[in-house]
Parts: C-alpha cells; sequence; structure tokens
C-alpha cells in the first residue's frame, strides 16, 4: 500500500518531501538516494535554506548521461552540485560517472558504493512512460547498474534542457530497479498534467516491467507525492 500525500504544487511537495527527509535523518538515515531533473528541484531549495547538517550523509544519485563530465552543465553532477552540494556539504556525493572509459567497470564500481552505503532514503521521479532512474519500459526488475538506451519519450522530454535535439545524450548509465528496491525507504514525487497516466498505472495498474514504476507495489515503504494534475488519473 502506498501512502499518498496530495499537494496543492510544487512547493508545498518540497516542503512535504523536505519533512519527511528531515524526521527520516532524526531518526538515523544517512544515506540518500538522489535524483535530477525538474521534480526535486523545490525539494533541493528546502534542503539548502534549512539549518539541517547534512555532513555525516552520503548521497548516491540515481544516473547520469553517458558522455558529459561533471563540468558539462548539462550533466546531472553539474545540477548536482550547483542545485545541492554546493551549498550543502555532504560527507560523500555519488553521481555515475559518465565519461568512464570502462563503462562495465563503472556500473560494477556503483553497484560496490551502493553495496556498501545502503539507501535510506530513496528520492525518485517518473518519467512519463513511467520509468524510475533511467530504467525504461522493458527493464528487467532485478537489473543492477547498467547502461541504458534511452527512449524517444525520454529524449524528447529531456530536450528541453539542450539548444537541439540532436544535443540530448541516447544512453546513460542508472541504477537498476533491483537497486532501487533495495532502499529501505522510498519517496516518488509527480506534479503536472503529463505524469497523470504514469502515476495512475503505478498506483492503481498491474505490477509489469512494461510501467517501470509498477514495481513499487511490492515495496514495504513508498510515499508518493502528487499535486492535483499528477493526481488527476487516479480512479
Ligand atoms: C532523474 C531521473 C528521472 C527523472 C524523470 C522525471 O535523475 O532519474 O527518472 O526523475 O525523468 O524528470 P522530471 O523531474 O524532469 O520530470
Amino acid at each position: 500500500m502506498f501512502k499518498i500525500i496530495r499537494v496543492k504544487d510544487a512547493e508545498e511537495g518540497g516542503k512535504k518531501a523536505f519533512e519527511l527527509i528531515k524526521e527520516g535523518i532524526e531518526n538515523g538515515a544517512q544515506v540518500l538516494g538522489l535524483a535530477t531533473g525538474s521534480t526535486p528541484e523545490t525539494l533541493y531549495q528546502e534542503m539548502v535554506k534549512s539549518d539541517v547538517d547534512f555532513s555525516n550523509c552520503v548521497s548516491i544519485n540515481l544516473d547520469e548521461y553517458i558522455g558529459l563530465s561533471g563540468d558539462n552543465d548539462q550533466s546531472y553532477r553539474y545540477f548536482m552540485n550547483s542545485h545541492l552540494f554546493n551549498q550543502k556539504p555532504f560527507k560523500a556525493t555519488y553521481v555515475p560517472n559518465g565519461k568512464a572509459e570502462d563503462l562495465a567497470a563503472e556500473c560494477r564500481h556503483y553497484e560496490e558504493i551502493l553495496a556498501n552505503h545502503p539507501i535510506d532514503i530513496q528520492i525518485l521521479g517518473i518519467g512519463e512512460n513511467a520509468h524510475i532512474g533511467f530504467n525504461e519500459p522493458g527493464t528487467p526488475f532485478d537489473a543492477p547498474t547498467q547502461v541504458v538506451e534511452l527512449t524517444e519519450s525520454t529524449i524528447n522530454a529531456n530536450k528541453r534542457n539542450f539548444e537541439k535535439i540532436e544535443d540530448v545524450p541516447t544512453t546513460a548509465i542508472s541504477m537498476g530497479i533491483g537497486s532501487i528496491m533495495k532502499s529501505k525507504k522510498v519517496i516518488l514525487i509527480a506534479y503536472g498534467e503529463a505524469k497523470a497516466e504514469a502515476i495512475a498505472n503505478t498506483i492503481n495498474g498491474e505490477i509489469t516491467i512494461d510501467v517501470p514504476a509498477s514495481v513499487l507495489q511490492n515495496h514495504p515503504d513508498v510515499t508518493i507525492i502528487l499535486d492535483d494534475a499528477a493526481a488527476s488519473k487516479l480512479a
């Protein structure tokens, strides 16, 4: 059973998500699984302006584009540094290395990081096709961190951040669904009409690899934060 929190907008959603993280840290959480994209931006704003100390926390991000280095302003490492880590020091911050020469070794290395730092609270956004991380429809539920091909839907959704569509990377390294499912607690956040169908399928649909986020029905501790538009197709 999901715990669903309805909010009026992303600002309130960011505050709610932040309260859950703060409570988690007060209760001993030390490893945060983090996401990029527009959805968690208001959460990171709350974290930045709070007086919560994250210097004993470790963060592990979901994914990174292949081919972009951390100083490229489209990379997810750059996003995390500029939205959160530059303002709030963490003990350690992990984002997959999109420039790794040996990508398979980088994926194995990331799995070791996850094994050494089990995630206490995982923040997730969701794709219009219900991807979590960059695990697109069809990804096996037990997949570890791996190299993934992005679907047309994801490339289209992400092009808003690039000058032209040809600039959007077509591959990424993503934490696998198996890795995400090992997190003790998951907070999935969705705003806007474009996410409504993915949310309805995730919550009310069958559990299927065609709807990656539907796997969360098998997780014991998932909170979903939704605005009205994202909740508009729920029965
Ligand atoms: C980002 C990630 C993706 C996004 C999803 C939604 O690290 O893993 O799954 O959460 O694509 O993106 P936004 O929030 O930009 O709509």
